[in-house]
């Protein structure tokens, strides 16, 4: 399996996970005709799928929670921002099942790097980034020795993280072009926003609602809308900042393209102890592959390769399949491990849009 764009579909390919719109499943996995729904998917605000085909044959890309988990939480969270919007006090006792079964999977999983990015269609985005927030959250947390009860706390605040957004004129939260000054103030207002809506919730702890408040502190004191050192918050706000961050730069926005993991990575890095917990951004990158299984990438020694699968401890040196030459001529696939052959390493990835012809 590997993440491919649209435009890149070729006609030996075969979709390798289930695609759902506003909760109703659009495309089954196994689809083999993908190239005729292209277009069609583009115009539903999808621009990646994952598929299988002859170079990506048998490659597992790991999700932290099932597919069920995942499609089920993104319905609830919809029916709760409803809630959110259109009642004066809101229940959650809907979604703590849904928090439950997320801690669980993850807790069932703890020997993986997980590669996945969700890639729901672009009026999604505010389910699926909250979800893979709470996701990324949760890992940095089982890492930490968290317990259960920390771990709900932690995951309700990152669901609503963003939650007053709801109270942002979209015109200006999806605005293409650059922010005007004032506009980029403006939206900076749904943390307080945020923290004034939750308290329709009755069943929501304070910790789970600074985090809604909180969550653009950074460690330096050049964050908002306080200007705190996020040091000084409790460390539960500042594992949602490192998850909110990442799963921000992975992914497609109205203003920019995503960036792939190992840009995002080297971001986190560049700005932690300015921005982030140090110690936080660490114990998140053990926890996601840096090189994802399944992303085509260039070696030293200029042959290209897809990654097949991580070895743990090691996010730099993952088994590599190799399927091109280094005059970039396609050849019989073999496997090199990096752990195994040191002297060669990855120089470049994520190169899909420069190798048109795989
Ligand atoms: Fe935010």
């Amino acid at each position: 399996m590997r993440l491919i764009s649209l435009s890149m579909l070729k006609p030996d390919m075969v979709l390798a996970k289930s695609l759902y719109h506003r909760d109703k499943l659009i495309l089954k996995e196994g689809c083999d005709d993908l190239d005729k729904h292209a277009n069609a998917l583009k115009n539903l605000g999808f621009d990646y799928v994952y598929v299988e085909d002859h170079i990506s044959q048998g490659i597992e890309i790991p999700d932290a929670i099932s597919e069920e988990t995942r499609v089920s939480c993104k319905r609830i969270l919809r029916q709760t921002i409803d809630d959110f919007e259109n009642k004066t006090v809101v229940d959650l006792s809907d979604l703590s099942e849904t928090i439950h079964n997320i801690i669980d999977d993850i807790l069932s999983n703890e020997e993986m790097q997980v590669s996945l990015n969700d890639i729901s269609a672009s009026d999604e985005y505010t389910f699926a980034h909250s979800v893979s927030t709470t996701v990324y959250s949760l890992l940095i947390a089982r890492q930490l020795g968290y317990s259960k009860i920390m771990l709900e706390k932690l995951a309700a605040g990152a669901l609503f993280h963003d939650i007053g957004k709801i109270l942002i004129d979209k015109k200006i939260l999806n605005k293409v072009e650059n922010l005007e000054p004032d506009e980029a103030e403006y939206i900076k207002q749904h943390t307080t926003l945020g923290y004034g809506v939750l308290k329709k919730c009755l069943n929501l702890t304070e910790l789970s609602r600074i985090v809604a408040l909180y969550h653009h502190e950074a460690m330096d004191g050049s964050g908002y809308p306080t200007g705190i050192k996020a040091g000084e918050l409790n460390e539960v706000v500042r594992i949602v900042t490192v998850a909110d961050t990442y799963d921000a730069l992975v992914s497609d926005r109205c203003y920019r393209q995503r960036w792939n993991s190992n840009q995002a990575v080297n971001y986190l890095i560049e700005h932690a102890e300015t921005k982030y917990d140090t110690k936080l951004v660490s114990a998140f990158i053990r926890q996601i592959a840096i090189y994802p299984n399944g992303s085509i990438i260039r070696l030293s020694d200029n042959c290209t390769g897809i990654v097949k699968e991580q070895n743990k401890n090691f996010p730099l040196r993952p088994v590599i399949r190799v399927i091109a030459d280094a005059n970039e001529n396609e050849v019989e696939a073999y496997e090199i491990d990096l752990m195994k052959i040191l002297s060669i390493t990855i120089i470049e990835s994520e190169i899909e849009s420069n190798f048109i012809k795989y």
